[in-house]
């Protein structure tokens, strides 16, 4: 059988020769003496309208039930209304659909959507959705690699929390079944951790950082793309559980060479997904978000803005906004404040530079002024933060204070601070949230939405 992707692309060239095509009735509709089939095999968002002369063609009655998988061979033809159609000879059904598949011809919420999954790959705008999320996937591979940099697999299971918030998932043997289980054994943490499979503490990945890091000291320039996991308590629309991060680490860069390296990144990425997928950003720019073409095309035109943390809580405070969390030096910046710099104040994304150090993980250089550190978050419309950013602290140190102030145990982290015994050099990196970067390029307003099976409080699907 041939891609209907492959067969609407190339058509010229099938026009009147038998083919033969595979996928799902979307639509189905019959007159007296012909009936029409729409088919979808989920390579493009076309689909293929299948038509039976009843007169000539005798088929199952169960191939006209919305969802069925169809296999059909007929004669491809040029048609006035649809651009290309298939006269059918035959139609197997691979496998029938009985009427209560969920997914019938009407509009469905995306509130709906949400509760079937499993099944919802098999609309257009999913079918839209994880094309865009495929090509962004390539198009971050095809940046790093075609600049030198390192594609590595940092570990998913590990011992620490690179972040500092105590948001790990553990990692253990202990049975499922609690009852069965032996949690009175141990009586304290530490022992039940020595028995454990690793015989230490461990848990899932939070950010790939700190193994990426060590990496880089090595291989010069590496990143990673793999899922990171947090077990945020946040239920909103641009935070899960289980979540796609993109991880460059930089040797030899200060802040300002990784600022201009995520810029450069950012509308690169974007620009590839709109070179590739002009039909599913047209379908989002139509149904989703109105001006997302427009938007997309000035987020390529224009400079990032960029701002200190500083001159950004003075722009709030003078604002004269009333925000739910008022502003002071010091606190770290929310939603509704990010919404308000990219979106009211600067109206294009900004990278805001040198936040406080407390508000902010322990590897950050710090700053000469002792206060606050070389970070810097990149900030979008319609989203807020897309991408947390640093260059590290190079000096052991420094780097050590900064762990024992946040009470850090040190001999945990040996393998890190190593890197800067042994030849350290200045160095900086970043993670783009990948799940929020799709919502960004198609205008999707909820990262349920970017996510096959997304993982949030209360929801493992
Ligand atoms: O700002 P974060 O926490 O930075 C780090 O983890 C650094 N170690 C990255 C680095 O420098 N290598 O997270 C990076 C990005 C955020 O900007 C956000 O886009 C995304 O990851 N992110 C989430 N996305 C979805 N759901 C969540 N719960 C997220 N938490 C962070
Ligand atoms: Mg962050």
């Amino acid at each position: 059988h041939i891609d209907i992707k492959k067969l609407l692309t190339d058509a010229e060239s099938y026009v009147d020769t038998s083919v033969t095509v595979c996928g799902w009735v979307r639509n189905a509709r019959n007159s007296k003496s012909v009936s029409f089939i729409e088919l979808n095999d989920g390579t493009c968002l076309n689909n293929i309208q299948l038509v039976i002369d009843k007169n000539e063609v005798e088929v199952n009655k169960n191939a006209f039930n919305v969802g069925a998988a169809l296999k059909a061979v007929g004669s491809f033809v040029r048609s006035e209304r649809n651009g290309y159609e298939i006269q059918i000879q035959t139609i197997e059904v691979l496998g029938n659909c009985p009427s209560d598949f969920p997914l019938q011809k009407k509009r469905h919420t995306i509130e709906f959507l949400r509760t079937i999954p499993h099944l919802r790959v098999r609309t257009r705008y999913f079918e839209a959705l994880f094309a865009v999320r495929d090509q962004l996937s390539y198009a971050v591979h095809d940046y790093f690699h075609k600049n030198g940099y390192k594609y590595v697999h940092t570990p998913i299971i590990t011992g620490s929390d690179c972040e500092g918030a105590g948001e790990m998932f553990r990692v253990t043997t202990q049975p499922w079944d609690a009852k069965a289980g032996n949690g009175s054994a141990y009586l304290d943490e530490e022992s039940y951790f020595k028995d454990d499979f690793f015989g230490t503490k461990a848990g899932l990945t939070v950010s790939a950082q700190l193994e990426g890091e060590m990496a880089a000291m090595g291989l010069g320039r590496i990143y990673t793309f793999g899922p990171t996991f947090r077990a945020e308590h946040s239920n909103t629309t641009r935070h899960a559980a289980e979540f796609w991060q993109v991880e460059p680490e930089v040797c030899f860069a200060d802040i300002d060479d990784i600022i201009e390296i995520g810029e450069d990144f950012i509308k690169s990425i974007i620009r590839d997904v709109m070179e590739h997928c002009p039909d599913e950003i047209q379908f989002f720019n139509q149904w989703v978000d109105k001006g997302l073409i427009e938007k997309l095309n000035l987020v390529l035109e224009s400079d990032f803005g960029r701002m200190t943390y500083t001159e950004a809580v003075e722009i709030l405070q003078k604002s004269g906004k009333e925000f739910q969390y008022p502003v002071e030096w010091g606190c770290d910046l929310q939603t509704e404040h990010e919404k308000y710099l990219t979106e009211e104040y600067l109206k294009k994304p900004v990278f805001v530079v040198d936040y406080p150090a407390d508000i902010k993980a322990f590897y950050m250089k710090q700053n000469p002024d002792g206060k606050t550190v070389a970070a810097t978050d990149l900030l979008v419309p319609g989203i807020g933060e897309i991408i947390g950013c640093s260059e590290r602290e190079a000096d052991m140190e420094k780097l050590v204070a900064a762990m024992e102030k946040r009470g850090m145990p040190l001999e945990e982290y040996q393998a890190y601070l190593d890197t800067r015994k042994y030849g350290s050099v200045p160095h900086s990196g970043f993670g783009l949230g990948f799940d929020r970067m799709l919502m960004y390029v198609t205008g999707v307003s909820n990262i349920r939405d970017t996510l096959l099976f997304p993982r949030t409080v209360g929801n493992l699907f």
